[in-house]
């Protein structure tokens, strides 16, 4: 009889997916390299996007501020106020982030965002808008959406000028004083946000990374190394890692890649974040029930979603626990296993490529802080703990880099309203 859970790894190396395949080293060097290129503004897979803000601002008390979170799924909108230098959240109104349930126009996007954030312009004259996607930002504070991701579909919309739509789609509906906006992206909004809540020590480095339902991370740069700029101030940088095309990819990342809304784009997100990581192991079973090693009922399964296969990693009976004998537990639970283990490689190398860039982290009272945000960094049975083996044995280990995480409550509203109250 067949050993099938045996035959899963050397299947998993067959087909590229294999964790052990991802070569740390190999992936920080190039993950080095692009950053510099986009920091010199040559081509490269990391845009390295100027945020035009930065952590060392001191945000005034007793100013309220429009704080607005547009995520994969949700749409925050809150009332944030300095009390003492701590950010209060005063009032918070949450709905469904428009396009995530369906293509909607960019018109529609901008009038019920608009909407939301009506109810709000009484109270203050200030907007910390934290936009999730890629964005051009300029130093007026203002920013240019490059593109969509996360399976999010909003026709029309790249190219648009965020805060300039936002603003006329308020005027229009009756809003007559000025309002000052200013936009960041989620990871640098984490990084604000985290870094004034919890009060880190900067000198060590600093760094946001979200883990969610896409993927990201940012980084306090110094001035004189955003080559493309000239002359700029310290201030942090978005890297847009989830775009970085140079990690080892195998044959279930190229059909998650060629299935996606952006084939080509954003191929190390879909290696990893939470929208595509239950398709990556959706594609890995397929390619499975090729081979023999899982049954019949995967060989064209719905996709797969990471909760789910979360859910079924910690026994509990649903959908992907119902196409599974006996047999194919084992196997599923192996290759789960396996995509986690690679994400958390994965993770663990993004971050110890920025700590590396800032040369940061060099001891234990001084370590890189990373402040993480996102349901895949803190809802995943797995990651975590694979990601805390990998940070001792590879950037401990091998690099002697000492790199923390940290969290802080409502990081990316305190980081918008900071922003906000700053620039
Ligand atoms: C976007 C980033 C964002 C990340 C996390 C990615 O899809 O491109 O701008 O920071 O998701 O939300």
């Amino acid at each position: 009889m067949r050993e099938l859970s045996a035959e899963t790894p050397a299947f998993l190396a067959s087909i590229d997916m294999h964790p052990d395949q991802t070569d740390s080293g190999a992936f920080i060097k190039a993950f080095l390299s692009e950053m510099d290129a986009g920091l010199a503004g040559d081509p490269s897979s990391l845009k390295m996007i100027p945020a035009y803000v930065s952590v060392e601002g001191a945000p005034q008390d007793g100013v309220p501020v429009i704080a607005i979170d547009a995520g994969g799924t949700n749409l925050r909108v809150a009332l944030v106020e300095f009390q003492n230098g701590v950010p209060v959240v005063l009032r918070e109104e949450k709905s469904p982030m428009p396009g995530s349930r369906g293509t909607v126009s960019a018109e529609a996007f901008f009038s019920e965002l608009a909407d939301d954030v009506l109810p709000f312009t009484e109270a203050s004259d200030r907007i910390g808008f934290c936009f999730s996607y890629p964005a051009t930002i300029f130093p007026d504070g203002d920013g240019q959406v490059i593109c969509l991701t996360k399976e999010v579909r909003v026709s029309g919309i790249e190219g648009r000028m965020i805060g300039r739509s936002l603003l006329r789609k308020l005027r229009e509906k009756g809003v007559k004083k000025d309002l000052s906006l200013t936009l960041l992206n989620d990871t640098a909004a984490s990084l604000l946000g985290g870094a004034t809540v919890l009060g880190l020590d900067r000198t060590g480095g600093l760094s946001g990374l979200i883990l969610g339902t896409g993927c990201n991370t940012c980084y306090a740069e110094r001035g004189a190394r955003i080559k493309k700029l000239h002359g700029a101030k310290n201030m942090i940088v978005n890297c847009e890692s989830g775009n970085f095309s140079r990690a080892f990819r195998g044959r279930a990342d190229e059909m998650v890649d060629a299935a996606s809304e952006n084939p080509g784009a954003y191929r190390f997100e879909k290696m990893l974040s939470g929208v595509y990581l239950g398709r990556v192991v959706t594609s890995e079973a397929q390619l499975a029930a090729g081979a023999g090693l899982l049954s019949a009922a995967f060989r064209k399964p719905e996709p797969l979603t990471a909760p789910e296969l979360d859910d079924f990693l910690r026994g509990r009976e649903n959908r992907v626990s119902a196409l599974c004998t006996e047999a194919d537990r084992i196997v599923l639970q192996t290759l789960v296993d396996a995509a986690f283990e690679r994400a958390a490689k994965l993770v663990c190398a993004n971050v110890l490529a920025l700590c590396l860039h800032c040369d940061g982290g060099k001891t234990a009272a001084r370590p890189f802080s990373v402040v993480a945000e996102g349901s895949t960094f803190y809802n995943s049975l797995l990651l975590r703990d694979k990601l805390d083996a990998c940070l001792k044995t590879v950037a401990e280990g091998q690099y002697g880099r000492h790199i923390v995480f940290c969290r802080a409550e409502d990081a990316t509203l305190a980081g918008s309203a900071f922003a906000a109250l700053t620039r």
